[in-house]
């Protein structure tokens, strides 16, 4: 069965191919590369041995999308495309709702054209704004607290409304929480453009020398040692969730939203603790104010996804940081 995944050159989509082609699926990838490099392809064929599928095109152009479905006869699409900077979505708002939004709405409607009625979203804990209990349950109040966080929270109840529009539809949203590490041959990994915004490459790029010290974005929050908590997930456990909640619902109907995360918090030192370990280096750090928007705590309650997809994570904080130094020393500069 072929399905189209939009955003497959990125970070998750590329390792949700993997688990996808793994679990006897055709993945057809559309993307656009902005912020991926075609040199992904080479590193899904190493891996896989299988020349993937890849079609360079924009979730905003519509009638690319209607060929791709009808050439490939694609019934479900795996949805990864979107801007994902936090800090950039409150500069460039409408950047954010333009592409991530209105290029969902595109999507759909070239779905709806060829009668394409299942969609996997990729939402994110950031829907949770913040947090009101502990751990977190698919039940807790929505909100946002930028822009970006505000694209997740439209795009479900858009996904919401289509399924109520037509019975046939299906549409799974996943919200992750924080996606860690590498796929464990080290030739596929997170490479971010620019200074990383995220803790985990931060860490690696200055444990390979590329930044001199990690900056802890505060040390008074209420929390075990001051430093902010986050439940940080195998990005091959993310990949799994997909495969999972896809394999359950293929013959449903109707919108389903289900957290992925592994129910355990980490600090940032506790983080820092662990790459220097795997990495066996000292890293820099040193204390900064708090940033912006954060946050003291957050992690996931995933038991219905254990319950309804029979889906856990099963790799540790250890497999994170070595899979990503195993990534990060082979490609300092990632795949450019
Ligand atoms: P990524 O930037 O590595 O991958 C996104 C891919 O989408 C890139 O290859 C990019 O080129 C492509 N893309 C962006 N806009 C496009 C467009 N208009 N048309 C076609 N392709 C386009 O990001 P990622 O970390 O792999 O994230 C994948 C999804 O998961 C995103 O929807 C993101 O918001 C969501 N998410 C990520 C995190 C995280 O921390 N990484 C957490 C929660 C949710
Ligand atoms: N942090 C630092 N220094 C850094 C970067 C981060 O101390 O250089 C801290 C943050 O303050 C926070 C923790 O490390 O306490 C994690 O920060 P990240 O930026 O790695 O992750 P966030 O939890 O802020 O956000 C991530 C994604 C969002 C997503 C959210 C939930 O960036 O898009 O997880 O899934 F919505």
């Amino acid at each position: 069965m072929n399905v189209l995944v939009t955003g497959g050159m990125g970070y998750i989509g590329s390792h949700t191919c993997l688990a996808l082609l793994e679990a006897g699926f055709t993945p057809v990838i559309y993307d656009n590369l902005s912020n991926s490099s075609v040199k992904v392809l080479e590193q899904l064929k190493a891996i896989s041995n299988y020349d993937f599928n890849f079609i360079e095109g924009d979730i905003a152009d519509t009638a690319m999308l209607e060929s791709v479905f009808r050439d490939y006869n694609i019934p479900a699409v795996f949805h990864f495309a979107s801007l994902k900077a936090v800090g950039e979505s409150t500069e460039q708002p409408l950047r954010y709702y333009d592409n991530n939004v209105s290029g969902t709405l595109n999507l759909l409607t070239a779905m709806d054209n060829c009668g394409v009625k299942q969609i996997v979203f990729s939402s994110s804990a950031t829907v949770y704004g913040d947090p009101q209990y502990l751990p977190i349950d698919e039940q807790h109040p929505i909100s946002a607290t930028n822009p970006y966080g505000w694209t997740k929270v439209m795009i479900e109840q858009i996904l919401n409304d289509w399924c109520l529009a037509n019975k046939n539809n299906l549409a799974i949203s996943l919200r992750y929480f924080n996606p860690a590490g590498a796929h464990q041959s080290g030739l596929l990994g997170e490479s971010p453009n620019g200074i990383p915004n995220n803790l985990i490459p931060y860490i690696a790029q200055t444990a390979v020398g590329k930044r001199d010290c990690v900056n802890v974005f505060g040390n008074d929050y209420n929390t075990e040692d001051g430093t902010g908590v986050r439940d940080y997930i195998h990005i091959l456990d993310l990949a799994a969730g997909h495969v999972a909640a896809f394999s359950t619902h293929k013959e449903d109907n109707g919108s389903f939203v289900y957290n992925l995360g592994t129910g355990k918090g980490y600090s940032v030192l506790e983080i820092i603790n662990a790459f220097s370990s795997s990495a066996k280096v000292k890293i820099n750090y040193q204390f900064a104010p708090r940033r912006t928007g954060d946050i003291a705590s957050n992690y996931a309650d995933s038991s219905l996804a254990e319950k309804k997809l029979g889906w856990q994570a099963q790799l540790n904080i250890k497999s994170m940081t070595d899979d990503t130094w195993r990534w990060q020393s082979k490609y300092p500069n990632g795949l450019e």
